[in-house]
Parts: structure tokens; C-alpha cells; sequence
């Protein structure tokens, strides 16, 4: 099981799509394990995004991501990382395909709704930036059992 770091940025919370952004990952059998509206410091943002420093909207997204309040999660399943990734999208709205998140509820290209790690040493560093001990979460789900096939003793 992989465990990944996923934010909706400030545009999702602000126009209201926190929760249908959630249900998606809900509904698609992945588990919540962690998750918290913050406000994300200049410095947390600059540590989070520093493989892009030297990029031409490096400060934009900076600016961008400590405008308003983030919703910060964790997500746990099978290929977490990967299947997050899939249901995000390409990057920017304009060219996401319809029936990813960024496709189907933005156009924009900077504001691109979410971000999601995109490898596991990604998703171990970030977890460890946006959430201290004992704030990710490891309980059974009653429905595991109906979301995986557990008969060879992994999920499948
Ligand atoms: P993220 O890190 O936020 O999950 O997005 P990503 O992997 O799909 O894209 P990445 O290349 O890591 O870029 C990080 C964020 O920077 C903004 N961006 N703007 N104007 C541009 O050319 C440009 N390129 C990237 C986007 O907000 C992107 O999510
Ligand atoms: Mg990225």
C-alpha cells in the first residue's frame, strides 16, 4: 500500500469543490488517512515546490499556493501514487482530459485545482512537510475486504 500526499490548492476551496474532489477519491476505493485546511507559509511553499525554483512561474506559484487556505490529504491504496496522478489529469486545465479532476472542473492552466506527489520519494518528503507524527492515520476499513481482493493474501 502506498500512502501519498494530495493538496487542493486554493482555487478548489475557494469555488467550493472540496468535496466533490474528495468523493472522487472516496468513491474510487482509496482511503483518507490524513487531512487538514491550512494556510500554507511562504516558506512551506517554497520548500514544497524548490525542484521548480528556477522556473519562469516559480514565484507565481508560490504566490499562488499561499493566497488563500489549502486542503492538505493522505491518501492510502494499491498504486496510490500513480492512480492519484491518473485521476488528476495533465497539468493544465486547458488540455486535461474530460473525466480527470483538472478536466472536468477547470480551464485554467495555473490554477490547476491539485497537486499530488509523483513518485514515492516525492510522496515520502512531502508527507513529512505537511504533517507531523500521528497526524496520518493507519485504521481498518470495514468495506477493505469488498474494495480488494484479499485471497492471495495482498491486495489485488
Ligand atoms: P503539481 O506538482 O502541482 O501536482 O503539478 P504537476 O506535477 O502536474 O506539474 P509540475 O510540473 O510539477 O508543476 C507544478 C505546478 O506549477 C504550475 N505550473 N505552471 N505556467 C507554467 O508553465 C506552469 N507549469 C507548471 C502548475 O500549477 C503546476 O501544477
Ligand atoms: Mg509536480
Amino acid at each position: 500500500m502506498e500512502t501519498t500526499l494530495i493538496i487542493f490548492k486554493p482555487d478548489a476551496v475557494q469555488r467550493g469543490l472540496m468535496g466533490r474532489i474528495m468523493s472522487r477519491f472516496e468513491e474510487k476505493g482509496l482511503q483518507i488517512v490524513g487531512c487538514k485546511l491550512m494556510q500554507i507559509s511562504q516558506d512551506l511553499a517554497a520548500t514544497h515546490y524548490e525542484a521548480h525554483k528556477d522556473r519562469p512561474f516559480y514565484k507565481s506559484l508560490v504566490g499562488f499556493m499561499t493566497s488563500s487556505p489549502v486542503l492538505v490529504l493522505a491518501i492510502r491504496g494499491n498504486n496510490a501514487i500513480a492512480v492519484c496522478r491518473k485521476m488528476m489529469g495533465a497539468t493544465f486545465g486547458s488540455n486535461a482530459e474530460a473525466g480527470t479532476i483538472r478536466g472536468d472542473f477547470g480551464v485554467s492552466n495555473s490554477f490547476n485545482l491539485i497537486h499530488g506527489s509523483d513518485s514515492p520519494e516525492a510522496a515520502e518528503r512531502e508527507l513529512k512537510l505537511f504533517f507531523k507524527d500521528g497526524e496520518v492515520l493507519n485504521f481498518d476499513r470495514a468495506v477493505e475486504s469488498w474494495v480488494y481482493d484479499m485471497s492471495g493474501g495482498k491486495p489485488e
